[in-house]
C-alpha cells in the first residue's frame, strides 16, 4: 500500500530557513572582517605559479575555446594540456555534482580513472558521431544494451521540444534535460560496482535515464514555465498551487477543468509530471522520499519568493535578498542527490549546503545583464541599482569571494586540489564574462563591485588578464551543446520551410491535361484523382532539393523529373491497393482508385502513369542526351526492380522471413524509389561515382527506415492522420518488420538503419544537412 505523504510544509521551510540564516550570519561576519582578502591573496599568489607563464614562448596568443569544440580539444591534446584540463574539470564536477571531497584518496583515484576514460573517448578518431546527436546516443545505447530506453528517451525529448511553447526557450530546456540526465548517468556509472552483472548494469542505466528525465522535467515545466509569460497571472497562481499540493501530498492532484489557450499545454505538462512523480516515488528508497519532497518544497517556495520580488522596491533587506538564494541553491543540490539516492560520506550534507551559494553567486554574476533586462531581483542587480542609496547592502561580489575563502579553508580544510580548482573556476568565470560583455562594460561593472578592495581587485584583474589553463570541460560542452541544438533548430526550420514550399510547388505541376471533352476521359480523370490526394511528395521533394539546391540545376530543367517520380510512385500505390495486392479501401485521405472507379480503370491508370513518367523523362531536354539516356535506362531498371519487390512482398505473406530477407525485400519495394530520387539528379549533375555510391548507401538505409516506420504506423497510427487504413498488414497477414521483430524490435531496427544512414552521409563528399533532417523527419513522422 502506498502511504500518503503529507508534509508540514511550513515547518520544513522554517527549519531550512533557520539553517540558512545561521550560515548567512557567518558569511556576513566574514565579509565585514575582511579576513578573506588576505587569505585569498595568499592563495592566489601560490595558485598563479601554475597559471602564469613567464617565459617567452607562452607570450603568443592562447588558443581560445571560441574556435569550437573539436579544434579546441585537438589543440589541448597537441600541446599536452588535455590531461590536466580534464583533471581540473572532472575534479570540479566530482566536487560540485557528486558532492565529493577532493582530498580523499578514493576520490582522487576515481577522478583519475574518469579522466583516463574521457580522454581516450575524446581523442578516439573512430568516433563517427557527435556525442549528443541522436545517432551518437543510439550507438552508445546499443553498446550498453539499452536501446529500448534510449528510444523512449528520444521520443520524450522530441515531444517535449515540440510542446515547449514559443516564448520559452526550447534549446535551453533541452540542454537542461540533457545535462540532468547525463548527470544521473554519470553518477550511476560512478557508483556501479566493477563486477556488476550485465543485466544489473542495464537495469541501472535504464533507471538512471528515466529518473533523470523525470527530475529534469521539473526545470522547464515548473520553474521556466512560471518564469515565462506564457500563463496569465491567474493561471500562474492556479498552477503554482497545483505544484505546492503535489509537493506537500507527494501526489500530483487531478487537473480539473482548465480552459483557454493554454489548456492543451497544461494538460500535456500535467500528464508528464504525474508520470514523472510516480516514477520518482516508485524508484526511490523509502527513506529518501520524505527528504526529497521536503527539499523540493523548500526549493519551490524559495523560487516563488524570489520570483515575486520587484526590482522597483527599495526596501529589501540583505536577509530577504540572500536567504532565498541560499535555500534554493542548497535545496536544488540536495534534491538531485535524493532523486538518485546518492550515498553520503562524512560531511556530505555540509559540503552540499555550503557549496550552493557559491555556485548561485557565480551564476547570478554571469547572468547580470540578462537579469537586469528582465527586471529580475538578484543580489547583483539589486546592488547595482541601489548601492548608492542603500549603504547597508552587502556587496555580492565581496560576499562571493568570502564564500570562496570559506569553502576552501573551512569546508574543504585547505585542501590544495580544491583550492586549485575553485580559484581556476572563479577566474575563468570572470574571463568568460569579460569576453561576453566586452572589456569596457566589464571594467565598468568591476569598478563598481570591487570598490572596497582596490588591491585585491588589482590582483584578481591581473589574473583575469594573464592566467591561463583555467578552462573547464563542462563549460566547453555546454557551449557546444547549445551551438549544436541551435544549429539544428535553425536547420530544422529551414527544412520544414523548404519542404512545405516545394511541396506546394510540386502539387501545382502534377495535373495531367488533355482531357477529351467529346468522349470523356476516365483514365486522365482517374490519374488526376489519385494525384490530387494528400500525398507527402517526399520523392520529388528530395529530387528538387538535390537537383536545384545542391547541384544548382535550373528549376525549370528538372521539373519533368519531379513529375516523373511522383507519377511512378503514385502508380505503385494504385497497384499496391488493388484487391489482388493489399486490398485497401482508402489512400491519401480518399477512397482508393479501384473503389471510386473500378479495378480495370485502376490497372490501366497505373500503367498509364508509369508511361507518363517515362514520357516526362524525355522532356529533360536541357541535359546532355547521353546522360538522359542513362537516366532513362536506370529508371526503367529501377521500376522493374520495384515490381520484383512488390512480388516478393506478396509471396512472403504468412512466412517468417529472416531479417536479412526482410531488408532485401524492403529495399526492392521501397528503398529503390528513394535511391532513384537521390541518384537521378546526381546523374543529371554528372556527379562522380563515389558520390553516387555514398548516396545509394544512404538511400538504402533511409528507404528501409521509411518502410519500418510505415509498418509501425500501420499498427500505431490512425486513418485520420495516415490517410490510409491502419491494421492492414495484420489483416493481410503481411510479413513486416513488426510481424517479424515485434514493435520493440522493429523500432530498434529502424534506429539502427537511421544510424547507418547517418554514417553513410559522412561518406558523401559534401555536407548536406537536408538529408540529415529528412531522416529525422522520416523516423519521427506521424503520417
Ligand atoms: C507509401 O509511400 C508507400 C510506401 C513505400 C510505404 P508514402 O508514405 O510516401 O505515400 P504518400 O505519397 O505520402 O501517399
Ligand atoms: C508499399 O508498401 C510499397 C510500395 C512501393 C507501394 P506498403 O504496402 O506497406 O505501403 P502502404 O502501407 O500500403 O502505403
Ligand atoms: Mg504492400
Ligand atoms: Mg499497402
Ligand atoms: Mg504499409
Amino acid at each position: 500500500m502506498s502511504e500518503k505523504l503529507i508534509l508540514n510544509a511550513d515547518i520544513c521551510y522554517r527549519r531550512a530557513e533557520e539553517q540558512a540564516v545561521e550560515y548567512f550570519q557567518i558569511l556576513k561576519v566574514l565579509v565585514s572582517q575582511k579576513n578573506y582578502i588576505s587569505t585569498l591573496t595568499k592563495d592566489i599568489q601560490s595558485w598563479k605559479h601554475n597559471h602564469i607563464r613567464h617565459h617567452f614562448f607562452s607570450l603568443g596568443k592562447q588558443k581560445t575555446t571560441s574556435r569550437g569544440y573539436h579544434p579546441y580539444i585537438r589543440w589541448l591534446d597537441y600541446t599536452g594540456k588535455l590531461e590536466s584540463y580534464l583533471d581540473r574539470s572532472i575534479s570540479y564536477i566530482y566536487m560540485r555534482d557528486l558532492g565529493k571531497a577532493l582530498g580523499s584518496p578514493d576520490t582522487q583515484l576515481r577522478v583519475w580513472r574518469t579522466v583516463d576514460t574521457l580522454k581516450n573517448y575524446l581523442i578516439d578518431r573512430n568516433n563517427k558521431h557527435e556525442t549528443f546527436s541522436m545517432a551518437g546516443l543510439y550507438r552508445w545505447a546499443q553498446k550498453e544494451g539499452i536501446e529500448t530506453t534510449m528510444i523512449w528517451l528520444l521520443d520524450k525529448l522530441k515531444t517535449v521540444s515540440a510542446k515547449i511553447p514559443e516564448g520559452m526557450d526550447a534549446v535551453h530546456a533541452q540542454r537542461k534535460l540533457i545535462k540532468i540526465i547525463a548527470g544521473v548517468i554519470m553518477h550511476v556509472l560512478e557508483e556501479m560496482e566493477e563486477d556488476v552483472s550485465p543485466e544489473k548494469r542495464i537495469q541501472k542505466l535504464d533507471k538512471a535515464i528515466r529518473l533523470g528525465y523525470a527530475y529534469g522535467l521539473t526545470y522547464p515545466f515548473i520553474d521556466d514555465l512560471l518564469d515565462s509569460n506564457i500563463l496569465s497571472s491567474a493561471e500562474k497562481r492556479r498552477y503554482s498551487d497545483l505544484i505546492c499540493t503535489t509537493l506537500i501530498t507527494g501526489t500530483v492532484p487531478r487537473l480539473g477543468n482548465w480552459t483557454g489557450k493554454n489548456s492543451n499545454l497544461i494538460r500535456f505538462i500535467h500528464s508528464e509530471l504525474t508520470e514523472a512523480f510516480d516514477y520518482i516515488k516508485a524508484n526511490q528508497r523509502e527513506t529518501n522520499r520524505k527528504n526529497f519532497f521536503e527539499q523540493a518544497y523548500v526549493f519551490f517556495l524559495s523560487q516563488e519568493i524570489d520570483r515575486m520580488k520587484d526590482l522597483k522596491r527599495t526596501d529589501y533587506t540583505n536577509e530577504e535578498l540572500y536567504i532565498p538564494i541560499i535555500l534554493k541553491s542548497a535545496s536544488s543540490r540536495l534534491i538531485a542527490r535524493s532523486v538518485i539516492s546518492a550515498p553520503e560520506d562524512e560531511g556530505f550534507d555540509n559540503r552540499t549546503f555550503y557549496y550552493g551559494i557559491y555556485n548561485q553567486l557565480a551564476d547570478d554574476f554571469a547572468d547580470l545583464f540578462d537579469d537586469m533586462k528582465d527586471g529580475a531581483v538578484t543580489p547583483y542587480t539589486y546592488y547595482l541599482k541601489y548601492h548608492e542609496k542603500r549603504k547597508d547592502l552587502i556587496n555580492p561580489f565581496e560576499l562571493y569571494w568570502a564564500v570562496i575563502a570559506n569553502l576552501i579553508h573551512n569546508v574543504y580544510q585547505s585542501d590544495p586540489k580544491t583550492c586549485e580548482v575553485i580559484l581556476g573556476r572563479a577566474i575563468n568565470g570572470l574571463k568568460r564574462f569579460k569576453e561576453r560583455v566586452g572589456t569596457e562594460k566589464y571594467n565598468e561593472v568591476m569598478s563598481l563591485f570591487a570598490l572596497g578592495n582596490p588591491k585585491f581587485n588589482h590582483l584578481i584583474q591581473k589574473m583575469v588578464r594573464k592566467a591561463d589553463d583555467v578552462d573547464f570541460f563542462d563549460k566547453l560542452l555546454r557551449d557546444h551543446i547549445i551551438t549544436i541544438l541551435k544549429e539544428e533548430q535553425k536547420e530544422r526550420e529551414e527544412f520544414l520551410n523548404i519542404f512545405e514550399t516545394v511541396r506546394n510547388e510540386i502539387n501545382g505541376m502534377l495535373k495531367i491535361g488533355g482531357h477529351n471533352i467529346l468522349l470523356g476521359d476516365p483514365i486522365i480523370d482517374a490519374a488526376n484523382y489519385s494525384l490530387e490526394g494528400n500525398g507527402k511528395r517526399l520523392r520529388p521533394i528530395i529530387t528538387w532539393f538535390m537537383g536545384v539546391k545542391e547541384y544548382g540545376l535550373k528549376k525549370s530543367a528538372v521539373g519533368p523529373l519531379l513529375k516523373s517520380l511522383e507519377y511512378m510512385h503514385t502508380a505503385s500505390l494504385i497497384f499496391d491497393d488493388l484487391p489482388s495486392q493489399d486490398n485497401s479501401s482508402s489512400r491519401r485521405g480518399r477512397s482508393t482508385l479501384h473503389m471510386t472507379y473500378n479495378i480495370a480503370i485502376a490497372e490501366l491508370t497505373g500503367l498509364f502513369l508509369t508511361q507518363k513518367a517515362v514520357e516526362e523523362q524525355t522532356f529533360l531536354e536541357q541535359f546532355n542526351s547521353k546522360t538522359v539516356l542513362n537516366l532513362v535506362r536506370y529508371s526503367a531498371k529501377m521500376t522493374a526492380d520495384m515490381c520484383r519487390g512488390q512480388a516478393m512482398d506478396l509471396e512472403s505473406k504468412g512466412k517468417s522471413l529472416t531479417l536479412e530477407q526482410l531488408n532485401v525485400l524492403s529495399f526492392y519495394k521501397t528503398g529503390i524509389a528513394f535511391e532513384a530520387s537521390l541518384v537521378m539528379p546526381a546523374m543529371l549533375a554528372e556527379a562522380g561515382e563515389s558520390e553516387i555510391d555514398a548516396l545509394k548507401k544512404y538511400a538504402k538505409h533511409t528507404g528501409v527506415a521509411f518502410q519500418i516506420k510505415d509498418d509501425l504506423l500501420d499498427v500505431e497510427g490512425d486513418i485520420e492522420s495516415l490517410g490510409k487504413p491502419s491494421g492492414q498488414d495484420a489483416e493481410n497477414n503481411n510479413s513486416t518488420f513488426v510481424s517479424i521483430l515485434g514493435l520493440d524490435g522493429a523500432r530498434k531496427e529502424m534506429w539502427n538503419h537511421y544510424c547507418l544512414a547517418v554514417e553513410a552521409l559522412q561518406e558523401v563528399p559534401r555536407n548536406i544537412p537536408f538529408l540529415k533532417h529528412l531522416l529525422d523527419y522520416i523516423v519521427n513522422r506521424e503520417r
